[in-house]
């Protein structure tokens, strides 16, 4: 078997076998395949896609690549969560803590940022000393410890993953729904939890610009996750706009900290994340979705949630002062961007204030890139604000001052204003049950 022709192949539409997938997903993961074939190969799929056989076994063959966890030391229905990809997407720092505080073990495998997205690894990673690479043993003493975990995926895990998810992230072969399924699905398969809560984004700002992109992705994700007797939530959210009001990594960690202290919350991450919570308890059978609902409103009310946070920074080495005192997390310079016209904000481009985020050093543009820790953007004004020219709408920060220019362009590139004030889309767009539910 050649790659030139499974590439041939998949450039004139045709469609792979299980031996092509599987062929072309090993070479890769051993090293035997180089970058260039491959993201030729994906270059391809973006275009002529896979259909459902395709991407069930390309999720197969991810999830094969490596070690399938064995959950089974750990008590109870193990429930995990995974986002598609957002801007400002910081619900796990919120959602495991608060399931956590329910009483459900959350052993749950993240990733980095993904192209104008950000990644829960990253962002924690911003906490000082706080550690994300464990090894098996670690990480299971840490959810015995803490009740939760959040760890960065091993090599041992899905590691055909780890290596296209970096390769498509500096090659613009993101978006494409058998890539992302097959990505998602195969990590999640491969970590052993019973149930999974999926938060499909759709908008602007997310791999899925359309609502049906998103519930397409949505139903094959479900799908796949089925057909290997996983019970399956997917909530289809709105990222039309940032989630919250913060983007970049120690930024985003601050947002969650003060939500979980019930000090201030965006209505729509709070709504979210309650969602979220609810689905995951009850998929973990913790009662009806009203009760689950309920449970998960009391762990933020009472800031059981909050102790769960601090539990797992603790156990995972980082320095719980950092969470009490956000003072201590890494901060940078600041800059405003104000606005350049007077009137409603009627849209804005939100994978370009993620693009704006990574600009300042939020995220990657190469694999080799440093994250600075501290870079990202607090958004003041949102689509459906009225604003006066001059106003500030966003604060940039970067250790590195002579990036704000380059970002503020990107930024104010992203906006449009009008007389008239535009229908905001509800943060919750739909939540699809899988099977049995
Ligand atoms: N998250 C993933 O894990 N993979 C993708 O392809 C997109 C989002």
């Amino acid at each position: 078997m050649r790659m030139y022709d499974i590439i041939k192949k998949k450039k004139e539409g045709g469609k792979l076998s299980r031996e092509e997938i599987e062929f072309f997903v090993n070479g890769y993961t051993n090293g035997l395949i180089p970058d260039e074939q491959i993201s030729a190969l994906l270059m391809a799929i973006c275009f002529r896609s896979m259909d459902m056989e395709e991407t069930a076994m390309l999720t197969q063959a991810i999830t094969s690549s490596g070690e399938v966890t064995d959950l089974s030391p750990i008590e109870g229905i193990k429930v995990d969560k995974h986002s598609s990809g957002g801007v400002g997407d910081k619900t796990t720092l919120i959602v495991a803590p608060l399931v956590a505080a329910c009483g459900v073990k959350v052993a749950k495998m993240s990733g980095r940022g993904l192209g104008h997205t950000g990644g829960t690894i990253d962002k924690l990673e911003s906490i000082p000393h706080f550690r994300t690479s464990l090894s098996p043993a670690e990480f299971f003493d840490a959810v015995k410890k803490a009740g939760l975990a959040v760890a960065g995926q091993t090599g041992d895990l899905a590691p055909a993953d780890k290596k296209l998810y970096a390769l498509r992230d500096v090659t613009a072969t993101v978006d494409c729904l058998p890539l992302i399924a097959s990505s998602i699905m195969g990590k999640k398969l491969a970590s052993g939890a019973d149930a999974i809560v999926l938060d499909v984004k759709v908008g602007n700002g997310s791999f899925n610009k359309t609502t049906e992109d998103g519930l397409a992705l949505a139903d094959a994700m479900v799908e796949i996750g089925t057909r290997a007797s996983k019970k399956m939530i997917a909530v289809i959210s709105d990222m039309s706009r940032p989630l919250g009001r913060q983007i970049g990594n120690a930024l985003e960690v601050k947002e969650a900290v003060s939500l979980l202290r019930a000090e201030e919350a965006d209505p729509a991450l709070k709504e979210l994340c309650l969602t979220l919570a609810a689905s995951m308890l009850f998929l973990a059978e913790k009662g009806n979705e009203e009760e689950c609902r309920m449970l998960a409103e009391n762990a933020l009310l009472s800031g059981e949630g909050y102790l769960a946070l601090r539990r797992m920074v603790e156990a995972q080495g980082g320095d719980v002062r950092a969470l009490d005192d956000p003072l201590l997390l890494p901060s940078a310079e600041g800059y405003d961007v104000l606005s350049p016209a007077e009137g409603y904000i009627t849209d804005m481009n939100t994978e370009r204030y993620g693009t704006a985020a990574l600009m300042l050093g939020a995220g990657r543009n190469c694999k080799e890139d440093k994250i600075d820790a501290a870079a990202g953007i607090t958004v003041y004004k949102k689509t459906g604000d009225y604003v006066k020219r001059g106003e500030a709408i966003a604060r940039l920060y970067a250790s590195d001052t002579a990036r704000f220019e380059d970002s503020e362009k990107t930024l104010l590139n992203a906006l449009s204003f009008g007389t008239t004030k535009p229908n905001l889309p509800p943060i919750i767009h739909r939540v699809i049950k899988g099977g049995a539910l």
